[in-house]
């Protein structure tokens, strides 16, 4: 028999031929197929899907958002025979032991636009969870899962696999991260350094204190203050009205080129600034004297030309020696931007 692995993956929009690129790094015999143009594409490959699924994980595609493996497939019937195909499966799948009594599993459905079918994915989703009470006796979960079982519905077919979340590389269903927005909240930004936190496994409130630089309007500003940390905010433009004042806060209404900072003054850097990636590697590398040695860099880079790849390492070699790069990844509030975690020598 033919061993082949199948999975889906998932990037932002318009970035899924960076995501193929990476992945046919790793595995050179990869066959590409897309889904959802520039976003969702499957992929085989002739290794078992385990192995393809930690190769992914232990070398983690910059622009591959999500994976999941595909251990069945079928050709929608657009009837309600689809539910019972795969509650049937789920039901073999469990009485062979691939999935163990008492787990806590989370069932994520995804439906393509151009799925004409009639059940929604709740309905799937509701399917499934019955078989998981009813054979497992467990009670279906959202999030913190021990596995999850993935459907994806496209325009003529149905897939499912199952999973641990860490090889799937997000917990999130498509590893489209959602973050509750809170009334007082100052920018939608705030999600990205959100995001980085939880992807990268930060803890910022080991931190003392922070430059933020490309700060205004103040939503990464206001999240650093959240977690306790002094924060110094350079931008030309304004800090909204309701960062003035705070004695954790000071503000440098300036461009990042024209201020001066002590040596060694913060042990955490971030920089989101919407500038071309070459004026702001020029700016954070002047500036990274003020970053003690063992201290953390965040930075967001705009995509402007493409070519991410170059993108990154004519960065590196701006930041190179002082900075070494621990992870680059497009996170999903990123859109056409990736985000670099750094550590400074
Ligand atoms: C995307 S916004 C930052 C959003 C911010 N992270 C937040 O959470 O609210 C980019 C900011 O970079 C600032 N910026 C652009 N060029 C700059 C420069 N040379 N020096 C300092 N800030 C700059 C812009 O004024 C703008 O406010």
């Amino acid at each position: 028999m033919t061993i082949l692995a199948k999975c889906i993956g998932t990037s932002n929009h318009g970035f899924a031929q960076y995501a193929q690129e990476e992945i046919r790094r790793l595995f050179p015999a990869a066959k590409f197929t897309l889904l959802v143009p520039t976003e969702v594409f499957m992929f085989e490959v002739p290794m078992e899907v385990q192995e393809v699924l930690t190769a992914i994980k232990e070398q983690e595609p910059i622009f591959l958002r999500h994976v999941q493996p595909v251990h069945h497939e079928w050709d929608l019937s657009r009837s309600d025979t689809d539910l019972d195909q795969l509650k049937t499966w789920l039901g073999q799948v469990v009485s062979l032991g691939l999935i163990g009594h008492g787990e806590k599993i989370a069932v994520q459905v995804r439906k393509e636009e151009r799925a004409d079918v009639p059940y929604a994915p709740f309905a799937v989703k509701a399917a499934l969870d019955e078989v998981i009470v009813s054979e497992l006796r467990s009670e279906p979960v959202v999030r913190q899962s021990d596995r999850i079982v993935s459907v994806y519905i496209s325009a003529n077919k149905l897939f499912a696999g199952i999973s641990k979340p860490a090889d799937n590389l997000s917990d999130w269903s498509g590893g489209a991260i959602r973050f509750h927005k809170e009334e007082d909240q100052i920018s939608r930004a705030k999600f990205k350094l959100l995001e980085a936190e939880q992807r990268f496994g930060l803890d910022f409130s080991y931190a003392r204190s922070a430059l933020d630089i490309g700060a205004a309007p103040g939503g990464w500003t206001s999240f650093l203050l959240e977690r306790g940390l002094r924060v110094t905010a350079i931008d030309p433009a304004a800090m909204h009205p309701s960062l003035y004042g705070n004695p954790m806060l000071t503000i440098h209404k300036k461009n990042a080129g024209d201020v001066k900072l002590r040596q060694d003054e913060f042990d955490l850097l971030v920089c989101d600034m919407s500038w071309s990636p070459r004026q702001m590697g020029r700016l954070v590398a002047d500036l990274l004297y003020a970053l003690q040695s063992g201290g953390t860099a965040i930075i967001t880079v705009k995509l402007m030309h493409k070519k991410p790849f170059q993108t990154i390492r004519e960065l590196m070699q701006m930041f190179e020696p002082s900075l070494f790069l621990i992870k680059a990844k497009q996170l999903f509030h990123n859109r056409e931007e990736l985000t670099l975690y750094l550590q400074k020598m």
